[in-house]
């Protein structure tokens, strides 16, 4: 199969391509700087704000699918930068949707959509499945949910073969320290190859309880759905286990056996916080036959990448 990535030289994009390549696929990515970009790929250097950019590159590939991953995804720095997001999210969704509709109208495509999207339910008891309804709390959440229907409308009209996940918290190798694991991975690491046998964690909301899943799963999942998921349909992907940010602090003082104590920041809580987020899987699992979960693992391969890293800067 013939696949094109945007977004394929970020974290899940690097995974996703590696996972495409072991499975057989001729992987383009697309992207700002080819420096990134996983061996095997072919690199095409255009953004979501380029409109003939996008076209170009659809042109040259002629894809079977095409994954959109790119976005701004950071649910934090969202509320400071909301031109800038929804210029990316929205208006970048849109420029690739029309592109596909002149280049590429036969490809499948799927678009990585968010739980952020769904409304805060405080007295909800079950998982959040995809028929939950929509109320986004952050600028992020609501440019995912603008994005998600805009793709779905597509295959409604039937101009386009679309498929819109609504992903869950993700991690493992490669996460940026903008997002919580890689954060408290990061800082545990540094004070481990440092010698300490002790840190104090400055964090946010410890308590908040967020559906974790292993991006090789996950990415695992996006090609099964590519494969085997129903046009217009949209599917979550989660582990459906929901665990307190507290846990990822617990699991790494067990894995690198230092004394941490936590001291929340109240610069690091955010506006309106949804307490819990945990998703049901089951349509996913029923379509294609994937379970997604794997966070232990995924935070303990996340662990030692950092900590390999700490030590080469420790020695360097
Ligand atoms: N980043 C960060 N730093 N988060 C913290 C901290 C901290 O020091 N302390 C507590 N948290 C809490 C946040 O308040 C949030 O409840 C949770 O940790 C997870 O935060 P992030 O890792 O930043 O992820 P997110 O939940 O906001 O968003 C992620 O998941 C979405 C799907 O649910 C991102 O990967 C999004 O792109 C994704 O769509």
């Amino acid at each position: 199969m013939r696949v094109l990535i945007t977004g394929g030289t970020g974290f899940c994009g690097r995974h996703l391509a590696r996972h495409c390549l072991a499975s057989g696929d001729d992987v383009t990515v697309i992207g700002r700087s080819a420096s990134r970009c996983p061996e095997g790929t072919h690199f095409v250097a255009a953004t979501l704000e380029d409109p003939a950019a996008l076209a170009a590159a659809l042109r040259s590939t002629k894809p079977d699918a095409v994954y959109h991953l790119a976005a701004l995804s950071s649910v934090a720095r969202s509320f400071d930068n909301e031109s800038e997001l929804y210029r990316t999210n929205v208006l970048g969704t849109l420029n690739l949707l029309r592109a596909m509709r002149t280049e590429a109208p036969e490809a499948r495509l799927l678009v990585t959509g968010s739980a952020e999207e769904y409304a805060r339910e405080p007295a909800r008891s079950g998982p959040l499945s995809e028929g939950s309804p929509l109320g986004p709390v952050s600028p992020y959440g609501v440019s995912k949910a603008a994005a998600s229907l805009m793709a779905l409308r597509e295959a409604r009209s039937g101009s386009l073969d679309v498929i819109v996940t609504r992903t869950f918290n993700l991690t493992g190798p490669g996460q940026a320290t903008t997002f919580v694991c890689a954060d408290f991975a990061d800082r545990v690491a540094k004070a481990a190859a440092a010698g300490q046998s002790r840190l104090e964690m400055v964090t946010g909301n410890l308590d908040a309880r967020r559906d974790f899943s292993s991006v090789a799963e996950a990415v695992k999942a996006y090609r099964a759905l590519i494969e085997k998921g129903e046009r217009g349909r949209l599917y979550n992907i989660c582990s459906g286990v929901a665990r307190p940010i507290r846990e990822i602090v617990e699991r790494l003082a067990e894995l690198s056996g230092l004394e941490l104590e936590t001291r929340i920041d109240p610069a690091r809580l955010r506006p309106g916080e949804i307490p819990e987020i945990r998703g049901d899987s089951s349509r996913l699992t029923a379509t294609t036959g994937c379970r997604v979960g794997g966070f232990k693992t995924a935070l303990a391969e996340l662990y030692l990448e950092r900590l390999e890293l700490a030590r080469g800067g420790a020695a360097g």
